[in-house]
């Protein structure tokens, strides 16, 4: 678990009287990755927002926002990333939120109503492949966006993330679900014509090919084996340059997910990298 800094318990405390709405279950890993989202969050607006070296806006993307509050068993509450987001200490100029499930949306728009700030915060209620065109029309021209991009699985398709970043200067932190789901079901996509797995890693991927042939099949080989591809993917038709390490994350030692940090600028990565710091080395086993 990493280390809490005082503005991490200060966004807990401001979450912490119930206010009756829908929140999310939270596990213990979630909390990492959330404290270093809002840690990159924090290190990009307070190197961007007003400053003249960035003069353009600053516009956050969610794609699977959720409600924005999770709550642990214990009943101990934790900012989701929208609410990360709309409580940065220095304002993005936009907060676009998308989420498919009615109630979460809606528990979403309520708590970004009652935050009262003045940034202009839209949530999209509906499934974020179809809404992407319409969250795009959102993001004002020259604007640098960070897109948090965290589904449960093989949700967020290529073409999506393709969309979203044409002709536009996105960084992507995506959930990216190799233990939790590419290994466990990679066998059943290889034998369908269309799968999530096809879906996400896009067009002229030919991984069924590279997965057949790849000598060991351990868990560990075939998760870097999905990696490399879905980078060369971003690198090779989004014009990706600069990836984040991958950091794992584990439950009771079973590795669950990586984060991938991608971005056109090395400034992105550095950003990441800082963020990231304390943890990078000790994670890194696969
Ligand atoms: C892992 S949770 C996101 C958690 C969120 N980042 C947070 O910090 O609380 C994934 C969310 O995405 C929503 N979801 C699933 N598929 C979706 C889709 N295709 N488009 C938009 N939202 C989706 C789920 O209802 C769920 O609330």
């Amino acid at each position: 678990m990493a280390k809490k800094t005082d503005r991490w318990l200060q966004l807990r405390k401001s979450v912490e009287i119930n206010d009756g709405l829908e929140v999310r279950k939270a596990q213990v890993w979630t909390e990492d990755k959330l404290w270093w989202w809002n840690k990159y969050i924090d290190i990009t607006t307070a190197a961007l927002v007003g400053r003249n070296k960035w003069p353009h806006d600053l516009v956050y993307v969610d794609l699977f926002a959720g409600p924005g509050i999770l709550e642990f068993e214990s009943g101990e509450r934790i900012p989701g990333s929208p609410l990360l987001a709309m409580r940065a200490a220095k304002p993005f100029t936009k907060v676009l939120l998308c989420e498919k499930n009615h109630s979460r949306a809606l528990a979403c728009k309520k708590r970004a109503q009652s935050l009262a700030t003045t940034q202009s915060i839209r949530v999209f209620e509906g499934d974020c492949n179809e809404q992407i065109g319409l969250i795009c029309n959102s993001i004002p021209a020259n604007a640098l966006t960070l897109a948090f991009i965290d589904p449960t699985g093989l949700h967020a398709s290529f073409e999506t993330l393709a969309t979203l970043t044409e002709n536009r200067s996105v960084d992507l932190l995506i959930l990216f679900a190799d233990f939790m789901d590419i290994i466990r079901n990679v066998a059943t996509y290889a034998q369908q014509s269309q799968s999530n797995l096809d879906q996400v890693l896009g067009p002229d991927c030919d991984w069924r090919s590279e997965w057949h042939s790849l000598a060991d099949h351990s868990a560990a080989k075939v998760s870097r084996l999905f990696v490399q591809l879905y980078q060369n993917q971003l690198r090779e038709h989004l014009g990706y340059e600069h990836f984040g390490d991958e950091v794992l994350y584990l439950d009771r030692g079973v590795p669950l997910y990586r984060i991938l940090f991608a971005s056109r600028n090395p400034l992105g990565l550095k950003f990441w990298n800082e963020s990231t710091k304390k943890q990078r080395g000790s994670d890194r086993l696969f």
